[in-house]
């Protein structure tokens, strides 16, 4: 949110500077299972975001001291590249990364069973490969399909998006640009199975009543959002039964089969 150098973010007709409307999300393409060393992975095109996510776990916790009694903990690391951005990012971690880190990690520790596993940890890597704008949203669905293919049991599937305010209108999804010289963003997830909120954070000002309806068109377009979570995992889950099949030894012939082949052999 900075101060706008004359850059007209919504012209006369209601288009954004990437043609969209105010309710259309930016483009999405997910594939999981991409990285094999890892228990879980996705691969996340939003727009000009590139994410790579990658889960292992659930494990045991060392040093125990961290360990929680009851159930697991779900560690993030959210990290961007130091080509990630148009200046060089300084490479490590920074408070905005810890910050994000720690918001996403909060948001699956509401989803994820943990206390199936107690003492154990969960680690959540996302690694932002190019960004622009909404990364913290796009880690976080890139994240939730790779804990998905890792097999990990969840209590939804999380979906985001982040609308902000842009020339006085509320838009979904903002770009770069949007993003640099709007007015407020409003990044938000859900758990797309139960409704529940589990990430809610905000950038800027914005009325109650603008408040409302943002969280609305948030809610409206992580359904699309969701709809590429599942477009992914299915994807994923076909090729895998694919592999299975081909793997899986042929049935063993029936005794009444044996018996229909002795008779048709003995008729012929
Ligand atoms: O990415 P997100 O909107 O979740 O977080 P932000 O802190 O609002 O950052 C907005 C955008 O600023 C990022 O998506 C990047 O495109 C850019 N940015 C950057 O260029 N360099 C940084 N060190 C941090 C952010």
């Amino acid at each position: 949110m900075g101060v706008n150098p004359g850059i007209e973010l919504i012209d006369k007709n209601g288009k954004r500077t990437d043609g969209r409307k105010v309710d259309e999300v930016r483009p999405i393409h997910i594939e999981a299972g991409v990285l094999h060393r890892a228990d879980g992975s996705a691969y996340l095109e939003w727009g000009n975001n590139k994410v790579m996510a990658a889960v292992y776990g659930p494990r045991e916790f060392n040093p125990r001291r961290f360990q929680k009694a009851d159930k697991c903990v779900v560690r993030c690391k959210y990290n961007m590249a130091a080509f990630s951005t148009s200046d060089r990012k300084r490479p490590g971690p920074d408070r905005r990364s810890q910050e994000i880190s720690k918001v996403i990690a909060d948001a699956f520790e509401n989803v994820v069973l943990t206390e199936k596993w107690p003492r154990g940890v969960i680690d959540i890597n996302m690694e932002i490969l190019q960004a622009d704008a909404g990364t913290r949203i796009a880690a976080l669905t890139a994240a939730a399909v790779a804990l998905a293919d890792a097999g990990i049991p969840m209590k939804g599937m999380v979906a985001g998006c982040a609308t902000g305010k842009v020339d006085g209108k509320l838009c979904v999804d903002l770009n770069g640009p949007e993003d640099n010289y709007g007015e407020s963003d409003l990044p938000v997830a859900v758990n797309m199975t139960t409704g529940e909120i589990v990430l809610l954070q905000m950038d800027g000002h914005l009325t109650g009543r603008e408040f409302e309806k943002a969280l609305d068109m948030t809610v409206k377009a992580c359904d699309q959002v969701y709809q590429a979570q599942r477009d992914a995992l299915e994807r994923r889950f076909t090729a895998k039964l694919d592999e299975l099949e081909k793997d899986t030894p042929a049935p063993r012939r029936g005794k009444q089969q044996e018996a229909k082949e002795v008779v048709e052999a003995e008729v012929a």
